[in-house]
């Protein structure tokens, strides 16, 4: 896989506005991006079928959670949109990570074509130390917690997990090369945090063994967006 396919440009736009500039902006730069809360609930599936048309690849990040009937039945519908891959919270259990699962088999019964990876968030790259110690409760490191979200998840039998670039190394150690790292909080040198705390640059990124770097205003807060893509690119490359 090349650099330009591993960068999944998150598309955190409202406007039927926003949404056509960004697209048409991307073109020919992203091959890879994602919809999330924000613009699927402005425009839910036409959003998907609108990107699909323009041959983009689609990260749907709904970080669905919920009792595991109700997360079997959700994935199993967004599957049949043809997303690429689409996540759950790892945080809602096994059990859930298993009905998760069973979502994606059951679309494929019905359609042997859908190809979605499944992967599980663990801890939210907003998230630090001290609000997980003071604010959610769990006591042990983040990293550690990281780490147990992340094996439940290749239990599960998910393709991987979302987690920040500084956790990729030691996920990658204990569970496999092969279990995917998808990584948001990502900014490339000298750019604004943002609400972001475990923030790393595209190179790092890259270099701890992220497989997808999630970007979003670095990019789509850009005049130029594709430009701005592009010397991410040459970042990560020089
Ligand atoms: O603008 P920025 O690059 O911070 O966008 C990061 C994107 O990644 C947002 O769409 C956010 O919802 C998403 N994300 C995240 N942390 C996670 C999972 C997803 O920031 N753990």
């Amino acid at each position: 896989m090349n650099h330009r396919e591993q960068i999944i440009v998150a598309l955190d736009v409202q406007t039927h506005e926003d949404f056509m500039q960004i697209t048409h902006a991307l073109q020919g730069h992203a091959t890879y991006v994602k919809v999330g809360m924000e613009l699927f609930y402005t425009f839910g599936p036409e959003a998907i079928k609108h990107l699909k048309k323009s041959k983009f690849k689609i990260f749907l990040d709904l970080k669905l959670h919920d009792i595991p009937n109700t997360v079997l039945k959700s994935v199993k519908t967004l599957c049949r949109l043809g997303v690429d891959m689409l996540n759950v919270h790892a945080a809602g259990g096994s059990q859930m990570l298993e009905a998760a699962v069973a979502g994606l088999k059951a679309a494929q019964m019905e359609q042997p074509q859908v190809k979605t990876k499944l992967i599980a968030v663990t801890h939210l790259t907003s998230v630090n130390e001290q609000i997980l110690k003071q604010e959610i409760g769990i006591q042990i490191a983040l990293q550690e917690s990281v780490l147990q979200y992340a094996s439940l998840a290749k239990k599960a039998q998910l393709d991987g997990v979302v987690a920040s670039a500084q956790d990729v190394m030691q996920i990658k150690a204990e569970l496999g090369k092969n279990f995917l790292c998808v990584t948001p909080g990502i900014r490339p040198l000298g750019s604004d945090g943002h609400d972001q705390k475990r923030i790393t640059t595209p190179k790092d990124a890259i270099k701890f063994g992220s497989d997808y770097l999630v970007i979003g205003r670095a990019i789509t807060n850009s005049q130029n967006p594709g430009h701005s893509f592009e010397e991410i690119l040459k970042e990560i490359q020089a």
